[in-house]
């Protein structure tokens, strides 16, 4: 995009594959949250092979497709649960897809907020933090305040249609969901081509080969 869209377009990444996902709830949630705000949609990640760099000789429909679908967006929204301390394996299988080729990468650029919840008290902090470090290297501009750790969240805290109904759970992921959208229209605005100041890039600084 070259301009601050009105609308803009915000990709959602669910970290579980679970169809009764509490993630995915709280994917759905977003939505129905900042749906009037955005256009905001969840993109599928449980179709994609895993990565290996030979595929990319033909790549998978799957690969184009969920590259297209992350260019296209704005914004990128993590929701994820913490498996074993760190992002789950699709996850990360779905960011490397959208990471190569090599100078192809699809993240580059995107500013993002990373949501991660878990049933434990402590709220997926582990997977949250090593998504962060994933998008230092990504080049995502990442949201730092405020972090969304949700603890102790349960089925119970939502509808039939996976939408929150838990009043507490509701107002913290609603001041997230209107902190993102705020940041993100920073982010967008200052994007806009402005100056010819142009800044070299440093020799010991981001390659995206290692
Ligand atoms: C988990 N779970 C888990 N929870 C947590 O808080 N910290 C952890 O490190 C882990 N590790 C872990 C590993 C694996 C392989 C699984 C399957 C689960 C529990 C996890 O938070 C719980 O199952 C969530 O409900 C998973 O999120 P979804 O699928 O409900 O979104």
């Amino acid at each position: 995009m070259t301009d601050t869209p009105t609308r803009p377009r915000i990709a959602v990444l669910v970290g579980s594959l679970r169809a009764d996902s509490i993630n995915l709830k709280i994917a759905r949630s977003i939505i129905a949250l900042g749906g009037h705000r955005a256009d905001i949609e969840i993109v599928p990640i449980a179709d994609l092979a895993l990565y290996s760099e030979e595929l990319d000789a033909s790549p998978p429909a799957e690969y184009a497709r969920f590259r297209s679908q992350i260019t296209a967006a704005d914004g990128v929204i993590f929701c994820t649960p913490e498996y074993n301390r760190g992002v789950p394996g699709g996850l990360k299988n779905a960011i490397d897809v959208g990471s190569r080729p090599s100078g192809h990468n699809v993240w580059s650029g995107k500013p993002t907020v990373i949501v991660s919840a878990s049933p434990s008290p402590i709220g997926g902090f582990g997977a949250n933090h090593q998504l962060r470090q994933l998008c230092v290297f990504l080049d995502m501009p990442t949201m730092q305040q405020p972090e969304a750790y949700l603890g102790s969240v349960a089925a119970e805290k939502f509808d039939a249609d996976g939408v929150v109904t838990d009043d507490a759970l509701k107002s913290f992921l609603g001041s997230i969901v209107e902190a993102y959208m705020a940041w993100l229209a920073r982010a967008l605005r200052a994007r806009r081509p402005q100056s010819s100041v142009t800044v070299s890039a440093s020799p010991i600084g981001w390659h995206d080969q290692w």
